[in-house]
């Protein structure tokens, strides 16, 4: 009886042999209802975060294209099936069936050059994936990675190379300086440099100030957006920001984002599209920083005021990021620091510095620096009270008493010991 059972067994695994190779030798193939199928299932679970156009965003690779290719070449289409039942939807790994997984690999594959025939997908199938991927379709995709030298929308900066996502862009503009490196990889070209009048009154779709408007109102009169379509937003693009305390308060002027990032990492991006125009990063001297918190920008005229945790202030060109001027505003090595952000009015860039709450003699101050572009780094004195004091209705108070931790606050945030005062 046992010896019966061992045969059978036997000739089941030969047929099961056989027809594993027969497979394997098949060609890929899917028919054109999985396809379609697939596609309508990528839309609705997939795309947010790859994108309709399989390009991918942020951290979601590209489900297309030479990358995409070169990591699946030659591995069976199951393996691509089993990743995507394990671990996609991203947020709810596993919600789709082994059949709607299929659907949707006969979609990608039909994205990726592929075309349906009348034989249809299986989930467990060992065909390759991109067999045929090599020769001239290899040279016609390294020439399409050639031409792509802009940024993607919600990548780090142009292409990324196939074995490191994350890694730092290979094409830009490099300006670098002591204290700072700006890779600049499109020019903010359609900036229009802000006046003064106009950071007194903004324009409806910029955002000039930490909160809107001098009076720091935070009220954007934009109307597109309003109660009945509220429920309708959806994801726009996804950036990813420097890891780090993060409590930004970004600037938008022309169609232009500042943001500023943990680490005194000063990006522009193109607010419609999530693309990097340029970055600035400050190199500390001690290599510290990390994580460092800046809570806002200033901008006037063509320039972005950075006030940095090492307690220096820098004007950056709007356009390319690149360092117009740099001043010390304190000694970093006495705790000084910045994290609220500068303000300017009447072309004076006021700031509050911070890092002196261990009230030593010398504690924290209000600085005003000239904004002016004119004056090469490290000709802008400060115009004002370093050592002076200030004069607010009527009082003097003492320039040893004021601690500005939040943006806006340098002129608010005055204070002396067991008095406090709003102005
Ligand atoms: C919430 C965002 C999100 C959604 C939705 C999502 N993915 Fe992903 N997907 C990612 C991220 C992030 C990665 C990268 C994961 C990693 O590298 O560990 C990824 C990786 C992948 C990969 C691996 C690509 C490669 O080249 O290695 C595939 C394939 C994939 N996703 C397919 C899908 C499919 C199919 C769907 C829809 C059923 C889907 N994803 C839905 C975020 C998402």
């Amino acid at each position: 009886m046992s010896r019966v059972h061992a045969v059978v067994s036997r000739s089941v695994c030969l047929v099961a042999a056989l027809f594993a190779s027969e497979l394997s030798a098949q060609e890929l193939a899917f028919t054109a209802e999985q396809m379609e199928r697939g596609q309508q299932l990528y839309v609705s679970n997939c795309a947010a975060c790859h994108l309709p156009s399989l390009q991918g965003a942020f951290e979601a690779p590209a489900l297309r294209g030479s990358n995409f290719q070169n990591q699946w070449q030659g591995r069976p289409v199951s393996d691509l099936h089993t990743l995507i039942s394990e671990t996609m939807p991203a947020q709810s790994p596993g919600s789709l069936t082994v059949q709607q997984n299929t659907d949707i690999v006969a979609y990608l594959l039909s994205q990726n050059e592929l075309s349906p025939a009348s034989a249809a997908l299986q989930a467990d199938s060992t065909a390759p994936l991109f067999a045929d991927a090599d020769g001239p379709a290899a040279a016609s995709s390294v020439a399409a990675v050639q031409e792509q030298r802009t940024p993607l929308p919600g990548f780090p900066g142009t292409i990324r190379s196939p074995e490191a996502r994350d890694r730092a862009p290979e094409v830009g503009t490099l300006f670098s300086t002591d204290t700072s490196t700006t890779h600049m990889y499109q020019q903010a070209d359609h900036f229009r440099n802000v006046t003064s009048s106009e950071l007194a009154s903004p324009a409806d779709a910029d955002w000039t100030y930490w909160r809107k408007n001098p009076q720091s109102h935070g009220y954007s009169p934009l109307d597109q957006i309003n109660k009945e379509n509220v429920t309708d937003l959806s994801l726009a693009w996804v950036w990813g920001m420097e890891p780090g305390r993060s409590q930004p308060g970004p600037l938008v002027r022309s169609g232009v984002m500042f943001v500023p990032n943990a680490g005194n990492v000063i990006q522009a991006l193109d607010a419609a599209s999530g693309t990097i125009l340029w970055e600035y990063r400050r190199v500390f001297a001690d290599g510290g920083g990390d994580g460092a918190l800046l809570r806002t920008l200033a901008m006037w005229e063509d320039m972005i005021y950075v006030a940095t945790a090492d307690a220096h202030l820098v004007a950056l060109d709007a356009r390319t990021g690149q360092v117009r001027w740099e001043v010390e505003i304190a000694d970093d090595a006495k705790g000084f620091g910045n994290t609220s952000g500068p303000i300017v009015a009447d072309g004076i860039v006021i700031n509050g510095i911070n890092g002196c709450q261990q009230f030593q003699l010398e504690s924290c101050f209000i600085t005003g620096h000239e904004g002016t572009p004119a004056k090469k780094s490290g000709e802008h004195s400060p115009f004002s009270n370093m050592g002076l004091g200030l004069r607010i209705r009527g009082e003097d108070f003492p320039r040893n008493s004021g601690v500005a931790g939040m943006s806006g606050f340098p002129v608010a945030g005055i204070r002396r010991p067991g008095w406090c005062s709003l102005v």
